[in-house]
């Protein structure tokens, strides 16, 4: 993608001056932002959609209680003609080609950062009530109309003992009619209420961002598991810090102890011990790496690969024409000389032609780059192939 391009989606930004001046800082309106948008799926496949086991949904409903929720899978919804209900279906991408190909489309933003496409399908009136998210979301009016009013109220506390988050005292600063093809963005921490003008469909485009204690959790591990696994092998491949003092693949030593009449008491000189081997360790670059592009390539809990028998054979080559394609399922990223896929290291490296794989979700099979794969490259197509990671089309 140019992304110096102006581009529809966002009203002709560019993705560039989008990023700079909007992302994580104020919302946009983009009237017509897809003209003429067609949702992939129907509000009848959606009920369709949310009939099934491996699909995450929830009703929301108001009724003289106060707010309502409950968990999928949905036999039976409410009729349409009956206010006030909303049905929300997560991870639409998962299930469905044109909502992957859809999310795609916000691929100006990092892999990494993306994460599903969720629906929401409401009857007149219906809603999930005035709150915030702590992601960027863009709200893409689907079918049907959507009046939206947002805030960038600072009191964002909720009422107690409520089966959602609902805002205490919203506060609607600017509201909007979106029709369908319009969208809205929104970064985190912005209020916002959209309520259905009758039967109303809601694509949201939500993204992810870990809290910074999980990454660094992540790396700790990635750095506990390296050590493990390498100890013994060159320091340098498991991030040990060079210099005096034993190794870390050394054993513990306590010549010279005293004797002890307080034998439960931890002595000093193993933690003293302890904290200068992990002071030892390196945290590295790749170590970060590693763990990031295995844990944001792990497929959603929503993935399901269908394994292909009979598959064309890659090992002597592409075939002459045609594309590979991702499966909507599958992530691919890749950084340095690691390739990271569905969770795992893969065994080779990322060569100009996975890049592009990885980039393009889609490879030429008559392209310049699909003629430099090598053996190694080739086999391992064809094993993710067979997974059902990926897909030959002929045209
Ligand atoms: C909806 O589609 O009803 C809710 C989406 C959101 O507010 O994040
Ligand atoms: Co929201």
């Amino acid at each position: 993608m140019n992304t110096d391009a102006p581009l529809t989606l966002l009203g002709g930004l560019t993705p560039q001056t989008f990023m700079k001046k909007y992302w994580q800082r104020k919302p946009l309106l983009v009237r017509q932002a897809i003209p003429g948008f067609r949702p992939p799926l129907s509000v009848s496949d959606v009920r369709q959609l949310v009939r099934r086991e491996e699909v995450e949904s929830r009703l929301i409903w108001q009724d003289g209680s106060g707010w309502n929720m409950k968990r999928g899978p949905f036999s039976r919804l409410p009729a349409m003609k009956k206010p006030n209900w909303t049905v929300l279906a997560q991870n639409t991408d998962a299930h469905h080609d044109g909502m992957a190909e859809l999310l795609h489309r916000f691929r100006f933003i990092a892999d990494a950062r993306l994460d599903d496409a969720m629906i929401s399908v409401a009857s007149d009136q219906g809603g999930v009530g005035p709150h915030f998210d702590s992601y960027d979301v863009f709200l893409l009016q689907a079918h049907g109309q959507r009046h939206w009013r947002i805030s960038t109220q600072k009191d964002l506390s909720l009422h107690d003992n409520l089966p959602l988050r609902i805002l205490r005292n919203f506060q609607a600063e600017e509201e909007y009619i979106l029709e369908p093809g319009d969208m809205l963005y929104l970064p985190p921490h912005v209020a916002h209420d959209g309520i259905a003008m009758g039967d109303c469909m809601t694509i949201s485009i939500g993204f992810r961002a870990p809290t910074l204690a999980v990454l660094a959790r992540g790396v700790l591990e990635a750095a506990g598991d390296q050590l493990m696994a390498r100890i013994g092998e060159d320091p340098g491949l498991y991030g040990e810090r060079p210099g005096p003092g034993p190794r870390l693949d050394a054993r513990y030593r306590d010549r010279g102890a005293p004797a002890t009449e307080t034998p439960a008491l931890l002595p000093d000189a193993l933690i003293n011990a302890a904290l200068d081997a992990a002071q030892r360790v390196t945290l590295t670059e790749g170590l970060a790496a590693r763990f990031l592009g295995q844990w944001l390539t792990e497929p959603s809990p929503a993935a399901w690969f269908e394994p292909q028998e009979n598959a064309p054979d890659f090992h002597a080559g592409l075939p002459k024409q045609g594309f590979l394609i991702l499966d909507r399922c599958t992530r691919m990223m890749y950084r340095g000389k690691e390739l990271y896929i569905n969770g795992e290291l893969a065994d080779i490296g990322p060569g100009a032609a996975l890049r592009a794989l990885a980039n393009d979700r889609r490879l030429d099979c008559r392209g310049r780059l699909a003629r430099t794969l090598n053996q190694a490259e080739l086999d391992t197509l064809n094993d993710w192939h067979a997974e059902g990671w990926l897909h030959y089309r002929s045209q």
